[in-house]
């Protein structure tokens, strides 16, 4: 066989060839696949790569056109391959559009709004009820020192309130307030009478069970005023609880206690469903030691405070039984507050 009917030969082979492309891609299903068949004919070693192998017995006037003719069989070949992985690319989409199809016409999942929290929900009936008594309310910070938290309340010394086991203590010798009777003092250290606020707010003591958290909230009350006596106290608190329980024939009695700064001081309990009085509040006539540290006259002025748990008013209104569901944040818990008021 001469050379020249080999290398003619060889062109001839050239469609039979593409006829074997077609035929592979045709039974191919996934790109990866694809690549095979680019290796098998036109990679560095495929069949028609290696064609190219031929060019030197080819005479010189036709290695244009030979070199020509294979490479434009390799040109068919990567189309082919071109046209199928487009094929088989836009086969997975209308795949995806059909399995993973969006049916629009479902009812939605549905979105909930939040609720308050139990407690931000009483506090709130809380601040509305002494609003409409006519008070304003005061702020202070829930870092203390223990001037305002114990000393300008009349605690002494060694009152063991101030030991290690109630009181948190923090850098620098100051305290997490242990109560909010600290916001007393500093109202009124920048007022002057007639004072009449409420001031809710954060309070900590080491202690933790169903009925203590080491936080918690509380409620303190000030209105120091001329001729404001213990009849008026009395009276302030019994209309606040009445409204808080919305219950107008709630029974409140005040029972005498010791609050180093009030005297006389007392507390207030209520009377629950069962004929059994629980304690709800500490109350009492501002102390004269404390006045003092107010840099109010004691002889002009008179005042009371009082202070009362807002979580424990919570469990009593909703009526949970462990004050630590409070601080857990359950869904399923908060949930059942919506709507409520
Ligand atoms: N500060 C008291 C406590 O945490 C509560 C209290 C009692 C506040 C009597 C008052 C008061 O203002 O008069 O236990």
């Amino acid at each position: 066989m001469s050379n020249t009917t080999q290398h003619q030969e060889i062109l001839h082979q050239l469609p039979q060839i593409l006829i074997r492309v077609t035929a592979d891609l045709n039974g191919v299903t996934a790109i990866n696949d694809l690549e095979q068949i680019k290796a098998k004919y036109i990679g560095k070693s495929g069949e028609i790569s290696l064609l190219m192998q031929y060019l030197k017995i080819v005479p010189a006037e036709e290695k244009k056109a030979f070199g020509e003719a294979i490479n434009a069989t390799k040109l068919q070949v990567q189309n082919a391959l071109n046209e199928k992985k487009e094929y088989l690319l836009q086969q997975d989409l209308m795949q995806k559009l059909a399995t993973e199809a969006i049916d629009v016409s479902l009812p939605g999942r549905g979105n909930s709004n939040g609720a308050l929290h139990p407690i931000s929900l009483s506090l709130e009936r809380m601040l509305d009820i002494f609003k409409q008594l006519g008070f304003n309310i005061a702020d202070g910070p829930e870092i203390e020192t223990d001037y305002y938290n114990f000393l300008a309340l009349n605690f002494p010394e060694n009152h063991p309130a101030r030991a290690m086991q109630d009181t948190f203590y923090t850098q620098g010798n100051n305290i997490l307030r242990t109560h909010t009777s600290p916001i007393q003092v500093r109202f009124a250290e920048k007022n002057t009478p007639p004072i009449k606020v409420i001031a809710p707010g954060r309070v900590y003591r080491i202690d933790m069970d169903r009925t203590h958290s080491p936080m918690f909230h509380q409620l303190e009350g000030l209105w120091i005023d001329e001729n404001i006596s213990f009849a008026n106290l009395k009276a302030i608190i019994i209309e606040f609880l009445k409204e808080f329980f919305a219950n107008p024939d709630l029974k409140v009695r005040f029972r005498a206690s010791f609050f180093p700064f009030t005297e006389p001081s007392a507390e207030v309990d209520i009377m629950d469903k069962n004929g059994n009085w629980l304690e709800v509040a500490g109350c009492g006539m501002v102390h004269p030691n404390v006045l003092q540290y107010m840099n109010i006259d004691s002889e002009k002025y008179s005042g009371f405070a009082f202070g009362i748990g807002i979580d424990r008013f919570t469990m009593l209104r909703y009526q949970i039984n462990d004050l630590r569901l409070m601080f857990e944040n359950d869904i399923d818990f908060l949930n059942q507050f919506k709507g409520s008021n």
